[in-house]
């Protein structure tokens, strides 16, 4: 009985603060009831930057596109958490130089479920919806981001998404980037800023008039960046669909500037 209590406690404890998980540094997980019936599942990792505190770091939440390919799963395990497909640490993990919070939306994805196949998600309203309750769920197991530069950074169709929670957030600091490999036949850029062009936001004028920028790293053009608002669309060279696995070196010079840390 007491055995079993102190087995409780600890794991009660465990689930308040980081926990030892797969692979390097302290990571958390876990649920939040985003609706009656709709259970959406997270899973945070402490960035192992030499800080004395990980809140010295941005926020960053991956949102997978698809919809509906799991971002615990195919983002973390493929294309930037700390451990790849085969076990081996990643040595251009994103968790080195900041926060990441792997988010499985829509319910249905991944880890995330519903009780009864009528709580499903249909349109990106609700989706969006969903989403906003998971980050305020968030919020209320970790208050000690509530202070820390959030950047949602999606895949693909995951801006769709994006967009919509920002201006639902009302969340200061936020931004938001959409990524798109120039060699991407998952989700052609084309079809990318076609959808970006058409989404109705509140700066959408700015962003469509704004220019296009280079990305340069050792002199080298590795692609280019839009911005209007809060919002940034990346063109990535020599990148398939996943563009943080397909050309790292472009990518991590992308977080830098995008996110100013460190
Ligand atoms: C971590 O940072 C501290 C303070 O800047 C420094 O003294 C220490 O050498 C660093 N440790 C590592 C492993 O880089
Ligand atoms: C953009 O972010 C800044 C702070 O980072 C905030 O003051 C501003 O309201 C945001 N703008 C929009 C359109 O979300
Ligand atoms: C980079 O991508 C653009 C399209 O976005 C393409 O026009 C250009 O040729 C590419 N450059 C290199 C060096 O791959």
């Amino acid at each position: 009985m007491s055995i079993w209590l102190v087995a409780l406690l600890a794991l009660f404890a465990a689930l308040a603060h980081g926990k030892p998980g797969y692979g390097p540094g302290e990571q958390d997980w876990g649920y939040v009831d985003v609706r009656p019936g709709a259970h959406m599942f997270y899973w945070l990792y402490y960035t192992t930057a030499n800080v004395s505190s990980y809140t010295e770091r941005p926020l960053a939440i991956w949102l997978q596109g698809g919809p509906g390919a799991s971002s615990t799963g195919y983002g973390n395990f493929e294309e930037l958490g700390p451990v790849d497909l085969y076990g081996d640490w990643r040595s251009w993990t994103w968790v080195k130089d900041m926060n990441v919070l792997f988010i499985d939306n829509p319910v249905g994805s991944g880890f995330s479920y519903v009780d009864n196949t009528a709580y499903y998600t249909a349109t990106n309203k609700e989706i969006a919806l969903d989403l906003v309750e998971l980050m305020k769920g968030f919020y209320t197991l970790h208050p000690e981001f509530e202070e820390v530069p959030l950047h949602i950074f999606c895949e693909s169709y995951g801006g769709k998404m994006a967009l919509k929670v920002n201006e639902l957030l009302e969340k200061t600091p936020l931004k938001v980037g959409v990524f798109s490999g120039g060699l991407d036949l998952i989700c052609a850029t084309p079809g990318t800023v076609n959808w970006i062009a058409k989404l109705d936001w509140s700066r959408r004028d700015e962003y469509l008039a704004a220019p296009r920028n280079a990305i340069t790293v050792d002199r080298i053009l590795e692609g280019y960046q839009k911005t209007g608002g809060n919002f940034t669309m990346f063109w990535i060279n020599r990148s398939g669909h996943m563009a943080p696995a397909d050309n790292p070196a472009a990518m991590s010079h992308v977080l830098r500037e995008f996110t100013s840390f460190g």
